[in-house]
């Protein structure tokens, strides 16, 4: 298998490899050490069935079910993100998140794979959020050291949800659901397992205020570390074709699909796994750095 970077921040290319074949534990290691390193692997021209994304899925983790974007019989694991030609109505993911950061376990990546794409646009952008940790001013870093933050389920609750025609994929993802109101204290940094860099763990679309203060004291503080955790420097942006996978890490990234082909049919295919969980993330200490 060959890896090549795709930016100076986040991702790298991973060719000369078909994830049809039986994955070795030998290419299954190659594939876990460069996720750690790169955060975002794309792998061109897989074609992946059903069956063959979530084996890939085992390579990092175990695959999760969706608790509100669950997908049909006999996969459950599998999400159908689709945006027909006509769907004037915003995108799945069209916002800076990390996936289900409102869980209690939220996934450690997720892996997207795709089926059909608009001639253009479509694009999905990732940011490296250890990178922004890093560069962060040292004010700002001093407000979340040992500092949790709050996150919500907002689209899949009652008091935050958009009208259901400005909700993407209506019908497919579950919403008024109360228990995606409730609010979950997250570390605002984690130290990745295995190469113990420190990582943001916030988004603007799950994270609703700083433990220990309001959502309005929390709002201006917010807002100025989430425009440098996605600042150009730390984010790359993948074009898409058919039969392309895309793999991240989900607790030290974040992502945004790109909502800018009206007129054309796009369906991705999406698993999260559970690998390294929260608490390995909160429990990792310098000193283990193997
Ligand atoms: C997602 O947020 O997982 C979807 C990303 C995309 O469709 O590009």
């Amino acid at each position: 298998m060959n890896i090549h970077p795709i930016s100076g921040s986040i991702g790298a290319v991973v060719t000369n490899i078909d994830l049809k074949n039986p994955i070795s534990d030998r290419l299954t290691e190659d594939l876990r050490n460069a996720l750690d390193q790169y955060l975002l692997l794309t792998l061109p021209d897989q074609h992946l069935d059903a069956t063959q994304h979530l084996k890939l899925c085992e390579v990092f983790g175990s695959p999760i079910v969706n608790p509100y974007g669950p997908g049909q019989p006999p996969h459950p694991e599998l999400t159908h993100i689709i945006k027909e030609k006509d769907d004037g109505a915003g995108v799945f993911g069209g916002g800076w998140h990390t996936d289900l950061s409102f869980l209690e376990e939220p996934p450690s990546g997720s892996i997207l794979c795709a089926i059909e794409v608009p001639p253009y646009g479509g694009d999905t952008l990732f940011s490296n959020q250890q990178m922004a940790w890093e560069t962060l001013p040292d004010p700002l870093k001093a407000m979340l050291d040992d500092r949790k933050i709050v996150h919500v389920g907002k689209p899949y609750g009652i008091k935050w949800a958009p009208p259901l025609e400005e909700q993407s994929m209506k019908g497919s993802t579950l919403r008024n659901d109360p228990n995606a109101d409730r609010e979950r204290f997250h570390p605002a940094i984690l130290r990745h397992p295995k190469t113990q860099r420190p990582g943001l763990y916030l988004n603007p679309t799950y994270s609703l205020r700083l433990d220990g203060m309001s959502e309005a004291e929390s709002r201006p503080i917010l807002d100025s570390i989430m425009q440098h955790a996605t600042l150009p420097e730390f984010c790359c942006r993948i074009s898409w074709s058919a039969g392309m996978v895309a793999v991240w890490d989900n607790f030290s990234t974040q992502h945004y699909a790109v909502n800018d082909y009206f007129g054309f049919r796009r369906e991705m295919r999406r698993a999260s796994f559970s690998g390294y969980s929260i608490q390995d993330y909160i429990s990792s200490r310098p000193q283990d750095a193997s």
